[in-house]
């Protein structure tokens, strides 16, 4: 039940589609421009800077204040981490699918960044540099967000190996099972973008774009 109750909070925190309510604010739909993503890629391809940065710190703080909920809720739980990952794997979903916008939402990367954030900031830097590499030396930012997802599950399990979440076996590899899906799930919502790098023609961060996926 805890389970579903953490999933749901989640969603309901992901909703809060910070890329296209920045866009209403400026007059435009940013899933119709650009890539069509409503992240904040998209936001500072479309709408410049300030956008993107309003957009990804709306992201981010919507699944921070999702686990924050859950922290606070099930403190007592002997499977917190678990509790946690449902509810940053339940704003992923509410922020890539929102019933509201026709499931039509964001690729759920900055809400990512807000899980690493929150679930252990030691966790942030080995994704974030994977990120940062790939998007500052390619400009891909697709390739850099799929690296920071695989790089952060490799770093789940290795983090679980040491025994750094401090739950008995079958929590720690349903988390394990949590957080793959997470990770297939960016993957998966990437499709276009992984099309368009195979083919050398995804956007490179800062030449424009137009509406590709
Ligand atoms: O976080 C989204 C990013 O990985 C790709 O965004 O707009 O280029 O599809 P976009």
């Amino acid at each position: 039940m805890e389970r579903i109750i953490c999933l749901l909070i989640g969603y309901a925190c992901g909703l809060l589609q910070t890329g296209y309510l920045v866009g209403k604010l400026n007059h435009t739909d940013i899933r119709k421009s650009g890539s069509g993503n409503a992240g904040s890629t998209n936001a500072v391809r479309v709408l410049g800077w300030k956008a993107g940065i309003l957009t990804f710190a709306g992201d981010v703080l919507k699944c921070v204040a999702a686990i924050f909920i859950v922290r606070y809720l099930y403190k007592e739980s002997s499977f917190l981490p678990l509790l946690c990952m449902y509810a940053g794997i339940g704003t992923t979903l509410g922020h890539n699918f929102p019933f509201y916008l026709h499931f039509n939402g964001g690729k759920g990367i900055a809400v990512l960044a807000g899980l690493v954030l929150s679930f252990n900031p030691l966790m942030v830097p080995i994704p974030l540099t994977a990120f940062l590499i790939a998007a500052i030396f390619t400009r891909y930012v697709s390739l850099g967000s799929l690296l920071a997802s695989s790089t952060f599950f490799l770093e789940v399990l290795v983090f679980g190996a040491l025994g750094e979440f401090n739950m008995t076996a079958p929590y720690r590899y349903e988390l394990y099972i949590v957080v793959l899906l997470l990770t297939i799930l960016a993957w998966f919502r990437h499709k276009e973008n992984i099309k368009r790098l195979l083919a050398s023609t995804e956007n490179k961060f800062g030449s424009g774009g137009k509406k590709t996926a």
